[in-house]
């Protein structure tokens, strides 16, 4: 059913910080495109071609759709149905924390949300355990060490063998990653906002930091939503994420970022190569960066983006380029905003 040849190097598989898991470098998110009031047969269809050129990576989250839950719904059936022979070839990942359901319990970091949303994922998604499971954001509210100690509950009781912390500033992931480990628990992947148009983990220190440690970092939406592609050059296309209500691209963000947009797609242009692959190839650039997690709403669109993968890496002389155009941001090293 699925390509005999998929793991025949045209996928690179990267070390994910000094753990025993590899990952592939671009890796499938389904934040948008898989919930309920899409095309089931695409979702399908992405999820099939993503695992034939070798994208054994699968990220989720509890609220993914819309509605919320939707796309755990959506990829158990598909996992189920197709993919039971797979299983182990698999790293499936979800996440809680963002507004999940009503009342008290139903988002932010406490022990309360965070066990029964990851039983609530495990039953969508109809697995007995998830590879990775995340505290998708900082708590403020939340002592550390009860967020913690509830990831480090999970490992424990088998429903999930590695645990994440996505967009804690950098103090508060200092703090966690400690916590965790006093715990017996090894804090294993990051996953921060990552792309031309956001470098805030590299100049807040975390990616050199993530390096040191030895964890590992998946970079999320490396295309920027799509901005890093040539769709948004002339305006906003209908049907694009900015243009469906139901999205969570702005069109201020893209009236924003235009110009240089522009200009890097005529730099990507001069180049030879379309402006998503030296988005994609910029983002892999980072030995820190362990996989950049696409989204894709068509196979088309997918398999542009994997296509970016045979490219050459880029060079220094282009680095420095791209950084006169898109420089990292001024950001306080240590925040803890
Ligand atoms: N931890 C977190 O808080 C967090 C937050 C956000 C995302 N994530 C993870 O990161 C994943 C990826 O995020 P993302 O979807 O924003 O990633 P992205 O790769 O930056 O953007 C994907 C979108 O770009 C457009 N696109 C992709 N390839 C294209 C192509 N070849 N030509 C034209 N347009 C193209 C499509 O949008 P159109 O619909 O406009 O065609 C597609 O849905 C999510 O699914 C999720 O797993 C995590």
């Amino acid at each position: 059913m699925f390509d005999p040849d998929r793991y025949d190097n045209r996928m690179p598989y990267r070390r994910c910080g000094d753990s025993g898991l590899l990952l592939p470098a671009l890796s499938l998110g389904f934040w948008h495109n898989f919930g309920r009031n899409d095309d089931f047969q695409e979702a399908r269809r992405i999820m099939h071609r993503a695992f034939d050129r070798g994208v054994t990576h699968f990220d989720l989250a509890n609220n993914y759709g819309p509605p919320p839950g939707s796309a755990e719904e959506n990829v158990g059936r598909i996992l189920v149905e197709d993919f039971i022979c797979h299983r182990d070839e698999l790293v499936i990942s979800t996440k809680a924390g963002h507004d999940m359901w009503g009342g008290p319990y139903g988002e932010w970091g406490s022990r309360k949300h965070l066990l029964a949303s990851l039983d609530q994922s495990l039953k969508r998604l109809r697995l007995s355990y998830v590879d990775i499971f995340y505290s998708h954001r900082p708590d403020p509210e939340t002592r550390l060490e009860e967020t913690m100690a509830a990831l480090a509950s999970a490992v424990h009781s088998g429903k999930a063998l590695y645990v994440g912390l996505s967009k804690y500033p950098l103090k508060r992931l200092k703090k966690a990653v400690r916590i965790l480990k006093d715990m017996g628990i090894r804090c294993l992947i990051y996953q921060p906002p990552y792309s031309l148009l956001n470098r805030w983990p590299e100049s807040a220190g975390i990616l050199d930091w993530l390096q040191e440690e030895g964890l590992g970092c998946a970079a999320f939406s490396p295309l920027a939503q799509g901005l890093l592609t040539a769709k948004y050059l002339d305006g906003i296309p209908d049907g694009s994420r900015a243009a469906r209500a139901e999205g969570f691209l702005q069109p201020e963000q893209v009236t924003t970022h235009q110009e240089k947009i522009r200009t890097l797609n005529e730099l990507a242009m001069a180049h030879g190569m379309p402006l998503h692959h030296l988005a994609l190839q910029w983002a892999l650039r980072s030995p820190a960066v362990t996989t950049a997690i696409i989204g894709a709403r068509s196979v088309a669109q997918l398999d542009d983006s994997l296509d970016a993968l045979r490219a050459a890496p880029l060079s220094e002389s282009l680095l420095a380029v791209i950084d006169s155009i898109a420089p990292p941001a001024d950001f306080e090293k240590d925040t803890d905003a």
